[in-house]
């Protein structure tokens, strides 16, 4: 059964953002500009993030780490993302949705695979799934893509692959491992992906990707020549703990600003500052003149 409350209102389509290609040149000249692309887990950042006229809300399986207090995206299960994606629905009317596909949910079978995508459009409300991976995922996003399941490949650094890269290491350094990239990218183009994020790269090779392919590239942490960026939320307003990689721009502090506030919400109810007479009800002026006898 599906609950799709916006599905179909989205401004944001596929072919928009194929449109948004900038190098090499297609489409109008005004629809030119840079892609962009954020996270989002909940209903209010949704609601926050597409008023203020982003194009990708990306529901990505990072809520493991941002939101569900998980080491890694490894533990993020399909129900999990389900519960995030709809929320994110609720609150999506003008960007596109793209969901994660979470790790172990498209490792089976290409049915099943398929299987678990579709939950994510008909019953998280989705208009497209993102993928990690790039040669190997070629007949899964094919298979998808003839599902009428739009999909982002995501190759260079894939957070899935943790313990078979040995960590978050810079990817496409070496020669080989640039041309491996490519190849990764190029092999999601050519399964009919409709964008690829390119993560943690030199940015001459994403440069070089981005020149190449067709469909738009979405970089983080690969420079600035891509045809959009995406970070996670919770690093652009400062709510992430600890080590944040050198690609993240904080835009604001809101760890330092939610402390205070609770702070100062704790003092006010400890002193008795909080709550005053005036955030109070009062009971009508002729029971207030007599004490009210029980
Ligand atoms: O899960 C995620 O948030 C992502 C983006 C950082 C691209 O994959």
């Amino acid at each position: 059964m599906s609950i799709l409350p916006h599905a179909g209102n989205g401004n944001v389509s596929v072919p928009d953002i194929l449109s948004r290609k900038t190098v090499p040149s297609v489409g109008s000249p005004e629809s030119k500009s840079k892609i962009t692309c954020l996270t989002a887990y909940d209903y209010p950042t949704a609601r926050l993030l597409d008023d203020a006229g982003v194009d990708i809300i990306l529901v990505g399986d990072s809520v493991g780490m941002a939101v569900l207090g998980y080491d890694s995206t490894l533990p993020v299960t399909l129900d999990e993302m389900l519960h995030h994606v709809r929320a994110v629905r609720r609150g999506t009317r003008r960007a596109l949705l793209v969901a994660d596909m979470p790790y172990g949910s498209f490792h089976v079978s290409i049915e099943d695979s398929v299987r678990n995508a579709m939950r994510l459009v008909k019953e998280g409300g989705a208009e497209a799934v993102k993928i990690e991976g790039g040669e190997r995922r070629l007949e899964l996003i094919h298979r998808l893509v003839e599902a009428e399941i739009p999909v982002m490949g995501h190759v260079g650094l894939t957070p899935q692959s943790i313990n078979a890269m040995g960590g978050f290491h810079v990817q496409g350094k070496s020669a080989d491992a640039a041309r491996q990239v490519e190849r990764d990218a190029r092999a999601v183009e050519a399964a009919g992906a409709f964008a690829v994020v390119l993560e943690s790269m030199p940015r001459e090779l994403a440069a070089q990707i981005t020149e190449r392919l067709r469909i738009p590239t979405i970089g983080i942490g690969a420079g600035p020549d891509c045809d959009g960026q995406v970070l996670v939320f919770h690093d652009l307003v400062g709510l992430t703990e600890g080590y944040t990689p050198k690609f993240v721009r904080r835009y604001a502090d809101l760890a330092a600003e939610i402390t205070r506030a609770v702070t100062d919400y704790c003092g006010d109810v400890r002193s008795g500052k909080f709550p005053s007479d005036a955030e109070s009800y009062h009971s009508a002026a002729e029971l207030r003149k007599k004490a009210v006898k029980v």
